[in-house]
């Protein structure tokens, strides 16, 4: 099906030449935007003001990951910044369903993250409050790292729960995706893809980008 979606990751792009970094990607769904703050994992990349720099430049939407401490206080300056989803990890969430409420009320879409270890289940009877659930398949903080393929079970029950709930979410895998590993993900129920080192050590981003979405569609 055509409800596949893949965002690139700019988290190992040059950070030189973010604006032809972008460039390369414009053929993708959006560009997902790894937003760090050195508490919650132990890297640091870019704030609001960069991701409303990222917003005005590129062309295709903006999906903001925030893998930073107290998201209470500081996710809805992201929504603010003009992304067109804001995730923010359980773990650091105080008021999960207070916050994607903020969030949705600002017109942004209203997604939840949980690192690999931490379960699902407990969203479970919640996930209508939300747009997207982005399920980890690495410990987040950097890019390049393999797959966890133990994640597979999670992205199944998810799926499971969301349809039987009749519910619209698109479920998000992130870490390790590439063409060993997307159509695992699609097959266990994940339909948005995030690639950053797949995409951007290709020789040819786009070229990749349209190799991925066959492999997630078929
Ligand atoms: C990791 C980030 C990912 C990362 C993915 O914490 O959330 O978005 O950029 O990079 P790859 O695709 O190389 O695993
Ligand atoms: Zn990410």
């Amino acid at each position: 099906t055509d409800d596949h979606y893949i965002h690139p990751s700019i988290l190992n792009a040059d950070f030189m030449d973010i604006g032809g970094e972008l460039d390369k990607i414009a053929t993708a769904d959006s560009v997902h935007v790894d937003v760090m703050d050195n508490h919650f994992v132990p890297n640091l990349t870019f704030g609001p003001s960069m991701v409303s720099q990222i917003v005005e430049r590129s062309t295709i939407g903006v999906d903001a990951h925030l893998m930073i401490a107290d998201a209470d206080r500081e996710a809805p300056a992201y929504a603010e910044a003009g992304a067109d989803s804001v995730t923010f990890h359980l773990e650091a969430a105080g008021a999960p369903i207070k916050l994607a409420r903020d969030l949705r009320r600002k017109n942004t879409q209203a997604g939840v993250a949980l690192r690999p270890a931490t379960p699902i289940e407990p969203l479970l009877d919640v996930l209508g409050e939300f747009d997207l659930l982005l399920l980890m398949t690495v410990e987040p903080g950097f890019g390049g790292q393999s797959f966890l393929t133990s994640m597979l079970p999670k992205i199944r029950r998810a799926r499971r729960a969301i349809s039987e709930a009749n519910l619209e979410l698109s479920i998000q895998v992130d870490g390790g995706v590439s063409r060993e590993t997307i159509e695992r993900c699609a097959e266990a129920g994940a339909n948005v893809f995030v690639a950053g080192s797949a995409i951007y050590r290709a020789q040819d981003a786009a070229e990749e980008i349209s190799a991925l979405r066959d492999l997630a569609r078929a």
